[in-house]
């Protein structure tokens, strides 16, 4: 299959440099691209660097955590020389706690039905269309799960959500989690159908210690190396790749 060449505007790019050199410029726009990984592995950082990034470039984003309280999120993102406050009082970079949504929606209940899913991803949707986002973040789709009660009820959800965000013109980062070690890609085992893209950070052990490791598993329109990285995290330079070979050195 021969690969378009894609042009500045239909590329997102992420700021991270190895990441946009192994997808020749940036990620494809438009796409729905799940970042998967363990429990500690930089799911989070990573899309805060995309988004913070992606701000600083004029492009306004938006954060939806289910994971982690705001007050955490920002504390930690503190850390980084990334993040700018700036961005986030002039409304470049929304940080928006989506149970306090489902709270004032009344849906703070143990379990959820479609119904309830749905009107909760209707808001999302409307909040990411008024503030004209062209970056979105979901951290993560296997907690916004985590209420419906059967399989149908999941897989129908993520159907659901991967046609809405497929009609918005924004980048999206759903963040998945999964058990350490495991090589699957999503908890519900329908995450990765809804994706254009894969991103999977792992850990390797070496001599007791524990290495990140990042790897495109899928990118739907890019001509991408496949090759695993060493991935890194310092206050200084947010989520740093390399390849695997060199970072031995
Ligand atoms: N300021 C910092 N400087 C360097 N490393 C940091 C800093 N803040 C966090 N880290 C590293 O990043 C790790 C957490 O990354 P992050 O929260 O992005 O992971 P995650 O995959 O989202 O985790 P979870 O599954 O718990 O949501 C920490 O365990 C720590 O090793
Ligand atoms: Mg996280």
């Amino acid at each position: 299959m021969k690969i378009v060449e894609l042009s500045n505007d239909e590329l997102c790019l992420s700021g991270i440099g190895e990441l946009d050199v192994m997808l020749g410029g940036g990620i494809p726009t438009g796409s729905t691209v799940l970042v998967v990984g363990g429990s500690g592995c930089g799911k989070t950082t990573l899309c805060m660097q995309f988004l913070l990034n992606g701000a600083k470039n004029d492009e306004r984003g938006v954060f939806f955590t289910i994971t982690e309280p705001l007050f955490k999120l920002t504390k930690n993102l503190e850390g980084f020389d990334f993040y700018d406050k700036k961005l986030i009082e002039s409304g470049m970079v929304n940080l928006i706690d989506l149970r306090i949504i489902s709270e004032r929606l009344g849906l703070d209940t143990e379990k959820y039905t479609v119904e309830d899913a749905s009107a909760l991803l209707d808001i999302l949707k409307d909040i990411a269309e008024e503030l004209n986002v062209k970056r979105l973040i979901i951290d993560s789709i296997t907690a916004l799960c985590y209420r419906l009660q059967t399989p149908e009820m999941i897989r129908d959800f993520i159907f659901k959500l991967g046609s809405s965000l497929a009609a918005m013109k924004c980048t999206t980062l759903l963040t998945s989690e999964v058990p350490p070690k495991k090589f699957q890609y999503s908890q519900y085992g329908i995450e990765e159908f809804i994706s254009d893209g894969i991103i999977f950070l792992g850990d390797y052990e070496r001599k007791g210690d524990l290495i990140r490791t990042f790897q495109i598993v899928k990118m739907r329109g890019a001509s991408h190396s496949r090759t695993k990285y060493a991935m890194s995290i310092s206050s200084k330079n947010g989520v740093e790749l390399a390849p695997l070979l060199r970072s031995r050195e």
